[in-house]
């Protein structure tokens, strides 16, 4: 194994000891393998690589304060996962084979968790994908699940500085009607465009807004939004088109535990001027305050940096993924 600088690493894939693969034929799963080689092999004719048949998951592996490595709420990821895979008529695996996959993959992994103290964390990547040949579109007869394990650090490199935002008037994330809220391949290929040029244009991360008038809030490319009002209320969109964030789901509770009133409701543009902070929440990006929103000709800035609702709920989470606070909602599971 090549030494790692811990303290250095950023959302960058690294090769590990092994990931943990599934293969179904014929509507049944077998009991899985723990695989030495990053590759896979796959008939030319896979409906994955036609048709986009996939759909993946994040989480989070920690090496705790008290020595203990613990994952964040995997059995979300699980239930996620499986409303994904059915969503895309791909035969889901059950919780329990999830939960089983995960404890292998990092038990087999765990020299490459990185230490107590490093803010880095071992990111686990589960996929599944229709691997079965087919030229007419329909499901595929043949599935491949795998988790890969990788350790990485903060996902953009301003990290906790934060980072400014691009709304576009031409690009659209997910349909009403769409498959914005399942975490399928597809959605990501088809968000690399706009966020190409909003990177070329300065802009590290780009914010949707409902696809059809385009006057709600709805998400960003890899994450949750949420505002904090003027009136220090957490507010985070209720829409069908955006991926049910389990670090939002969290936030949301952390919030109402520690006296911060949050709310799912429809955020229309317009209240823009009435933010205070502005926040992206998600696995890779645990909480990203957000400086600038630029919509056309237009720039809102907001104090997210030093927000204190931000700072707030960043300790809280962390605190209790790192195990320096209590669990109070038992989110953590002890791997051994
Ligand atoms: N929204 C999108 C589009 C995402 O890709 C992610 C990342 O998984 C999230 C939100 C955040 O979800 P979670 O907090 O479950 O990681
Ligand atoms: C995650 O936060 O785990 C995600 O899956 C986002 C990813 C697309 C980088």
């Amino acid at each position: 194994m090549k030494s790692i600088e811990w303290s250095k690493l950023g959302f960058e894939y690294i090769p590990t000891a092994c990931h943990i693969e599934y293969k179904n034929i014929n509507g049944k799963w077998d009991r899985g393998r723990l695989v030495k080689d990053p590759y896979i092999s796959l008939s030319i004719a896979a409906e994955c690589l036609h048709y986009g048949q996939a759909a993946f998951e994040g989480l989070k592996v920690y090496r705790c304060q008290d020595g203990k490595v613990r994952v964040f709420r995997d059995i979300e990821n699980a239930k996620r996962m499986i409303s994904s895979a059915n969503y895309a008529c791909m035969t889901p695996f059950t919780e329990e084979m999830f939960v089983d996959a995960v404890n292998k993959v990092v038990t087999a992994n765990i020299d490459y968790l990185p230490p107590y103290g490093t803010g880095g964390s071992l990111y686990l990547r589960p996929l599944i994908i229709g691997s079965g040949p087919k030229i007419g579109i329909a499901p595929s007869d043949e599935y491949i699940f795998l988790i890969l394990a990788t350790p990485v650090g903060p996902y953009y490199k301003e990290g906790l500085k934060g980072v400014n935002a691009l709304i576009f008037e031409d690009y659209d994330r997910a349909a009403p009607y769409g498959a914005g809220r399942y975490k399928l391949a597809g959605n990501y290929a088809a968000s690399l465009k706009a966020a190409k040029i909003a990177k070329e244009k300065g802009y590290p991360v780009v914010l949707y807004l409902d696809s059809k008038e385009h006057k709600y809030f709805d998400e960003f490319t890899s994450s949750n939004f949420f505002a904090v009002t003027n009136t220090g209320e957490y507010i985070t969109p209720e829409s069908k088109s955006i991926l049910p964030s389990i670090t939002n789901m969290s936030l949301i509770d952390l919030a109402n535990h520690i006296g911060i009133k949050a709310t799912r409701r429809s955020i229309e543009f317009n209240e823009i001027d009435n933010f205070s902070e502005v926040g992206a929440c998600g696995t890779a990006v645990v909480i990203t305050p957000i400086n600038k929103i630029t919509r056309e000709d237009k720039s809102y800035h907001f104090n997210s940096e030093k927000g204190p609702v931000i700072q707030k709920l960043y300790n809280a989470l962390v605190n209790i993924q790192l195990g320096r606070a209590p669990d109070p909602f038992g989110w953590m599971r002890l791997i051994e």
